[in-house]
């Protein structure tokens, strides 16, 4: 459920009509809902009501804007990060060091000082090779690096391939054959305090089975562990719960995805640990365009936006769906190509879609663009970095601000030796 709706034949984030905020702030614009956001955290926090005191994250990656990380925080989120940068905004957005989780294949080292510097809760260490290096910096320090292994469990979560996370071909994790011998060596090292596990199978997941295979893969490997004398006292389970792009498709609930995690964790004896994203974000937001112009096409007008694949990179990388609708209703439509500006056939967001009725000046909305949309851009053609917008009841403000193109010249420069 999201509170971008129509009253009085427009399209209204909560109670502010998207027209006023493309007059204002001007397009394309992202625009987020606050009690969107709020609603998405509450159903999630209580899909978990059954676990005993679980670490809930939002996977900063989604949407790391600051004013929606305060959101978040307030409702009690931590943060899950995979870079320095996105480490800083969780802190600069109120979260606290003891709901920070650190993931990612390419920790450098400065980032894993970073980590040890702020003392944030745990590390999700993804290679041997990061765990000793890791423990040398922490070991240096006199200090003791709290951390759990991510597991590769080899399941596959029948999802894109380019965000399909847990096959054994896929960079992330150590295997699960290995498993028991990484986490003996590294449990060892003295620069690590090494207590849990970890795991991240995918995003956009259609389906519980594979996670739940997943899990079980975890629960024997814990059973072992713990068998040949470990502790484990932390299991995190990652993200990658998908969510409906396309009008009428269903998806697991949190109710769903809790009760499966209850029962398929029933005896771990141990904190779980939680990375949503897109299902916090994804339906929170939307891309607010204009139409340039309509041309004419072989089999269907092409529908010019003011927006395109560098600002919503979905449909260009992974052939994703958005649905697209006016923000003033009409009766009548159209098929068309909804395409952008940019010099290339793949700034195409929709082909021979059916959608309203509509012509140049136009407002539409690109909608499900909370997660992985702003935070996905680039300055690609130099046509710079939309604004973002935060909705809050009938009051809104620009909560980033739109970066052009002469301010990304303003950082480059022509040395004078070429002259
Ligand atoms: N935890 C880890 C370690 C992850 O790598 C991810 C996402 C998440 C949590 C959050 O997953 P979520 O709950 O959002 O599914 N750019 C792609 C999605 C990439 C996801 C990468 N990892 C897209 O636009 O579909």
């Amino acid at each position: 459920m999201d509170h971008f709706t129509s009253i009085d034949g427009t399209l209204h984030a909560e109670g502010v009509p998207l027209p006023t905020i493309a007059d204002e702030v001007g397009t394309p614009v992202y625009v987020y809902s606050r009690a969107t956001l709020e609603r998405h955290a509450r159903v999630f926090k209580e899909g978990l009501s059954e676990l005993d005191d679980p670490l809930i994250l939002f996977a900063v990656k989604a949407n790391p804007n600051l004013a929606v990380l305060r959101v978040l925080q307030r409702e009690g989120f931590g943060a899950d990060v995979v870079s320095g940068g996105e480490l800083r905004r969780a802190l600069a957005a109120g979260m606290t060091p003891d709901k920070i989780v650190f993931s990612g294949v390419g920790k450098t080292r400065a980032e894993l000082e970073l980590g040890l510097d702020t003392g944030i809760a745990q590390f999700n260490i993804e290679s041997r090779e990061e765990g000793r290096e890791l423990a040398e910096l922490a070991a240096a320090r006199g200090e003791r690096a709290r951390c759990a292994l991510r597991i590769n469990p080899d399941v596959d979560a029948g999802t894109h391939e380019k965000i399909s996370t847990g096959k054994a071909d896929n960079k992330f994790g150590v295997p699960l054959y290995r498993a028991g011998e990484v986490f003996a060596e590294l449990a060892a090292l003295d620069g690590l305090a090494l207590e849990g596990l970890a795991i991240h199978i995918g995003s956009q997941l259609a389906d519980l089975a594979p996670l739940e295979a997943a899990f079980g893969k975890i629960g024997t490997l814990l059973g072992e562990l713990r068998e040949a004398g470990h502790t484990i006292t932390r299991v995190d389970l990652g993200g990658g719960i998908g969510v409906p792009y396309k009008g009428g498709e269903t998806f697991p609930s949190p109710a769903e995805y809790g009760e499966m995690v209850a029962r398929t964790t029933r005896d771990w004896g141990v904190q779980l640990v939680f990375e949503p994203g897109r299902v916090i974000a994804g339906n929170a937001g939307v891309l607010l365009t204009r139409v340039v112009r309509v041309k004419s096409g072989l089999s269907a007008p092409f529908v010019i936006v003011d927006a395109a694949m560098n600002d919503l990179a979905r449909p260009a990388l992974y052939g994703a769906w958005h649905d697209f609708e006016a923000v003033r209703d009409t009766e009548a439509r159209m098929t068309a190509n909804i395409v952008g500006p940019i010099c290339e056939t793949g700034d195409t967001f929709a082909t021979d879609r059916d959608c309203p009725e509509l012509a140049a000046g136009d407002l539409a909305v690109f909608r499900t663009a909370g997660a992985y949309g702003a935070t996905m851009a680039s300055s690609y053609n130099s046509r710079g970095f939309v604004a973002e917008v935060l909705v809050s009841g009938d009051r809104f403000a620009v909560v980033a601000d739109r970066i052009d193109a002469g301010a990304i010249m303003d950082a480059e420069r022509v040395p004078e030796w070429l002259d």
